[in-house]
């Protein structure tokens, strides 16, 4: 009652946390193959006493790992995960700095100086897990994990599963005034989950190491029920109620990703007239303001399917866009392009990009077409 009570409070002076994402799997919406494959690990971690088995997650931005991974964490009592870009693997000796700070408390000897004690539940000696309820299981989260050197990946590889005994260990080194200071250094049990939004690529690196992460899963891009649903639980969560046909159109604007969904209840609060409720009205007018089209692209989107119509239908190279569009190669690729290649409204071919009869239609004027979302990865 007191938290209900705290919450109304909130939203009567105005002030709403719009930073609230979902909390446990039962309110993260999609991905159902996975979270039912993941609700059935937790269990069976929980009830086994050991760490989580590691995972591997593949898909774009936007489309809800990180909030998952939080999830998974909390949902099984642990601490939160420790990421590490994957471009920060640079070299032997940090790898064996992050293996190393994974275990072991920070504390203090005899005379007050800081040490690191052994981390609870393992035997000093032996290094083993002696008393797994009281370990902590880390997670640890490599993002862009195919930027991850190959010889690092070979020393991750071992620390993955352990020996017969129940040991974990891998090779640690330190380099001090250009010296190699090797030893071994056994590693608490933990679990790994890489991030990449290049799985292929990943694969040909790391296909030995990727055999020993049993849960592997590809992001799909939302549909547009999912979209509406994301839209309503958030808006219900920040104090607002939502007209349905204001939903409908946020929903299939968000080019099947959570995080613009999101974004764009919170920015359609400021065209409302009502404090409560956001009407079609209001996001009819923050799209129309923010240069928005019906299937949710913006002006260097729109203006990139219209510069290929009046090309012939193409091809045109990545820098003849470039020059149209007044920006830089990478932003075309990087910002502009993704969702036009994913939506299937442009395709790549040798000589440059060339529009398909979706993308004529997109920008024909009448905006008709249809908002497809791939469920699978392109
Ligand atoms: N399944 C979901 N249900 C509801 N909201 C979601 C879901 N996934 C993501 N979101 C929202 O989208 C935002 C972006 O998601 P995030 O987990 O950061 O994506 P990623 O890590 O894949 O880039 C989150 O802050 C959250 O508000
Ligand atoms: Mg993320």
């Amino acid at each position: 009652m007191g938290g209900l009570y705290v919450f109304t409070e909130i939203v009567r002076m105005g002030i709403r946390n719009t930073n609230w994402k979902p909390r446990n799997l039962s309110e993260y919406i999609g991905q159902d193959l996975l979270v039912r494959e993941l609700a059935v690990e937790i269990q069976a971690s929980i009830k086994e006493r050991r760490a989580l088995n590691h995972m591997v997650f593949h898909g774009g931005p936007g489309v809800g790992k990180t909030t998952l991974i939080d999830i998974i964490a909390k949902s099984r009592g642990l601490g939160p995960p420790v990421r590490v870009p994957g471009k920060s693997l640079k070299d032997h000796d940090r790898l064996t700095e992050l293996m190393c700070s994974l275990g072991g408390k920070p504390g203090k000897d005899k005379n007050g100086h800081n040490i690191i004690l052994p981390p609870d539940g393992y035997d000093l000696k032996t290094g083993l897990l002696v008393d797994p309820s009281v370990a902590t299981f880390p997670i640890l989260v490599i993002d862009e994990a195919e930027c991850v050197d190959t010889s690092i990946l070979e020393l991750l590889h071992q620390v993955l599963e352990p020996e017969s005994s129940g040991l974990r260990w891998m090779l640690g080194q330190k380099t001090e005034s250009g010296r190699k200071k090797q030893w071994n250094v056994w590693v608490v049990e933990f679990t790994m989950i890489f991030l990449t939004n290049y799985f292929g690529k990943l694969m040909r690196k790391a296909s030995a190491t990727l055999s020993r992460m049993p849960i592997q899963h590809g992001f799909e891009y939302y549909s547009i029920d999912e979209l509406h649903d994301v839209v309503t639980q958030f808006a219900e969560h920040i104090g607002l109620t939502i007209d349905e046909d204001a939903a409908e159109m946020i929903a299939s604007r968000s080019h099947g990703e959570p995080r613009w969904a999101v974004n764009y209840v919170r920015m359609v609060v400021g065209y409302s007239t009502s404090e409560r409720n956001i009407s079609l009205f209001a996001a009819s007018k923050m799209f129309e303001t923010k240069g928005i089209d019906s299937n949710g692209f913006n002006r260097d989107q729109i203006t990139y399917l219209k510069s290929l119509v009046d090309a012939g239908g193409g091809p045109l190279g990545i820098d003849a866009l470039s020059v149209i569009l007044n920006t830089q190669r990478d932003t075309v690729e990087i910002t502009i392009e993704p969702a036009l290649l994913r939506r299937g409204m442009v395709m790549r071919s040798q000589d440059g990009r060339v529009i398909t009869s979706e993308g004529r239609v997109a920008v024909s004027g009448d905006g008709a077409a249809s908002p497809f979302y791939s469920r699978a990865l392109g």
